[in-house]
């Protein structure tokens, strides 16, 4: 049985005949020409991807025969350097090549690159082709990757909890470390090299100072040089006060000369043990943590104080925007928009400013974030949350790529039509040299890596789309089914339905219309629309949904908090006027009556029942389209998953049950004609 620990390489014998023979024929010999420690990685995985599913073994040769598979770089092998590979030039160190071609006068498929790195990434996109049955005759792929740091954020702190996490305990054994090497952290790197990613932040946005200690920096050591192999750069969380807290001074302003000399030569010492060491990632003056505006001084101060002191290391800081606090009375989704555009400008050319999704809080559904397209002299990073914190945790099966994509594809304006959200961050639209993308991982000690089967889709999504965010969330569905479970159409089609809707489904179960936060008080699991009389406004749910015996929403227009002047003026014409407003944004934007006319011709009201009746409906159907895998795919994963799905249908009727009734409370009116009543 499979309990999912392999994730999308599991490489299981592929089923079709014709398929196998015709691979075989292409795949007898695997030709390099020099070693080194990525290469190593390299043919081991493709003998391993042969072996399981073509039950074939390649035979090693130093020349090209009957069929031959080679791989390098023209830099270390002169077969590759005689092909001249012209596209090569503009491929840059991660992008690839593969061709069929010609090699001393025998068919070879040559997988080239300027790096190591770049060819191990074009061997996992060559492997997928497998994976997925598609041709391998004729190959002409040349790939780059669109965003240059593709980076997992692990909320892990050094017990080993997970903030928000689900999955487990953290994969980082920090007591054993460094001297005990779990051969996880090697599957854990390949897993993110297989997808592209190069990038992780090992600690908790809310950081602990201790991960700077010497004794620490030593187990940092040691995962880095696992991964280095792989193209995994590490990164930490630096906390603000480290000065003060380890390192014995009485302040952490960041204009003082000793605050200035202490993290000089803290970072310079973190060189010494990681001397490829990516940067930081800071959560400053946000929930309580400590930063720059305790001293006066801005965002920019603080993170330039970072930025001064990698910059010769070529390292970044990832400066996040993730900032409101209860003393501004102001709407919370304004609180980022107004701290950080003014400073647009004075950052370091090396520090990225890194905004989540949404202006509130990676909710099933938000609107783009207004500070994208607003800092046009910022590079801004993109974080996207793959722990499912609103949506679920590892209990409910939601496929996030669908929402990535919302965002991505969002239209900022901030140039004209065409702005969008993935120009701004791919730093296409405002001509940055610097670009990141961050996604706070779902990954965890748990056998299966993220709890849910399914979260394993949410890892890949991330991969695939910063490396190309030009990707459909249905490709690459499609991709992760045929690797993960099957290439039955069978399976697929079903599979795919599923995975593709499900995001929609939580959404109007959860919250639909616009609505927003309205899940339990601090765990953020199942609905708490009632959830009042907090210490801070911002954490109750009642802020979000204003209900009252009118209407419901936030208004964000003039009339109300106005966040959405935060916005280029095409988008503010697009979600102010009722008239445009997407429906799916409706109470985002609008306080409307309960008796306001949708298009659909119906109430508010009744509007808002049939969407929790029909999400909750949707639950059902989901584990219908599961039901139709069984016997089709591992019967493990399958009972798994079915499982949870059982799971999710109750509780996505628990949502429907708990909203309906509280918002009655305030509409006083009947549950829709056609629609059963609330148990
Ligand atoms: C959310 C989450 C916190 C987290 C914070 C952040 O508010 O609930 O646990 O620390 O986001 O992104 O910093």
């Amino acid at each position: 049985a499979d309990d999912g620990y392999e994730l999308w390489l599991s490489y299981r014998p592929l089923a079709d005949a014709t398929v196998v023979k015709r691979y075989k024929a292409a795949l007898q010999t695997l030709v390099t020409e020099y070693e080194s420690p990525t290469l190593t990685l390299a043919t081991h995985e493709i003998t391993r991807a042969t072996a399981g599913l073509l039950k074939t073994s390649l035979v090693r040769a130093k020349t090209p025969a009957q069929g031959s598979l080679l791989l390098g770089t023209p830099r270390q092998s002169p077969l590759i350097a005689s092909l001249n590979l012209a596209s090569l030039a503009t491929l840059g160190d991660e992008g690839f090549v593969i061709v069929n071609t010609t090699v001393k006068g025998k068919p070879c498929i040559v997988i080239a690159a300027n790096t190591d790195v770049g060819m191990l990434y074009g061997t996992f996109h060559f492997i997928r082709l497998l994976q997925t049955q598609q041709s391998i005759q004729n190959l002409s792929v040349a790939q780059a990757p669109v965003i240059q740091r593709r980076i997992l954020n692990h909320w892990d702190n050094l017990d080993r909890t997970v903030e928000r996490g689900y999955a487990g305990f953290s994969l980082w054994d920090w007591h054993k470390l460094p001297d005990y090497i779990d051969p996880r952290y090697h599957a854990y790197a390949r897993a993110n090299a297989s997808i592209g990613i190069n990038g992780t932040v090992l600690t908790n946005v809310n950081a602990n100072a201790q991960i700077l200690t010497e004794p620490y920096l030593r187990k940092v050591k040691a995962l880095a040089d696992v991964f280095r192999p792989y193209g995994l750069k590490v990164y930490l969380t630096a906390r603000f006060s480290a000065p003060v807290e380890i390192g014995g001074l009485s302040t952490a302003d960041p204009l003082d000369p000793a605050v200035k000399a202490w993290w000089k030569k803290k970072i310079d010492e973190i060189y010494t043990y990681v001397p490829d060491f990516g940067g930081f990632c800071v959560k400053a003056n946000s929930e309580g943590q400590p930063g720059p505006q305790n001293y006066n001084r801005s965002h920019a101060d603080g993170a330039n104080l970072f930025a001064e002191m990698l910059a010769p290391h070529g390292g970044i800081v990832m400066w996040r925007a993730f900032v409101y606090s209860n003393e501004t009375p102001d709407d919370r989704a304004k609180q980022a928009y107004t701290e950080f555009k003014p400073l647009d400008g004075k950052f370091n050319s090396n520090a990225l400013v890194q905004v989540k999704n949404g202006a509130i809080d990676f909710q099933p559904r938000e609107p783009f974030h207004p500070l994208f397209g607003a800092m046009p002299k910022t590079p801004l990073m993109l974080e996207f949350q793959l722990t499912q914190e609103y949506l679920g945790f590892a209990t409910h099966l939601v496929y996030l790529a669908p929402l990535f994509k919302e965002t991505l594809d969002a239209d900022t304006y901030a140039k004209g039509k065409g702005s969008q959200v993935s120009k701004v961050v791919d730093g296409s639209l405002d001509h940055h040299t610097v670009s990141a993308m961050a996604g706070v991982a779902n990954i965890g000690n748990d056998r299966n890596w993220c709890g849910h089967p399914f979260g394993q889709a949410n890892w890949y999504a991330y991969g695939r789309l910063a490396w190309n965010h030009a990707l459909t969330a249905e490709a690459i569905a499609d991709e992760w089914i045929r690797m993960t479970f099957s290439n039955d159409p069978s399976v697929i089609t079903p599979v795919k339905a599923m995975m593709l809707s499900s995001r929609e489904i939580a959404v109007q179960y959860m919250t639909p219309l616009g609505l927003h936060h309205i899940m339990g008080y601090n765990h953020h699991y199942g609905p708490g629309p009632w959830i009042r009389d907090k210490p801070r406004a911002d954490w109750t749910s009642v802020y979000y949904h204003q209900a009252d015996s009118l209407g419901v929403g936030f208004d964000r227009t003039k009339t109300g908090s106005d966040a959405l002047s935060q916005y280029a003026q095409p988008v503010q014409d697009l979600y102010g006027p009722l008239a445009n407003c997407p429906e799916k944004y409706l109470l985002w934007f609008h306080h409307l009556p309960w008796d306001h006319k949708l298009k659909s011709g119906k109430s508010l009201w009744d509007e808002i029942c049939f969407a929790y009746y029909h999400g909750a409906d949707s639950a059902r159907w989901m584990q219908q389209q599961w039901n139709l895998t069984e016997h089709k795919v591992d019967d493990e994963q399958f009972q798994h998953v079915k499982s949870l799905l059982a799971i999710q249908h109750q509780e996505a009727v628990w949502w429907r049950n708990a909203c309906v009734v509280y918002f009655q409370t305030f509409s006083r009116q009947p549950i829709p004609a056609g629609l059963e009543k609330p148990d």
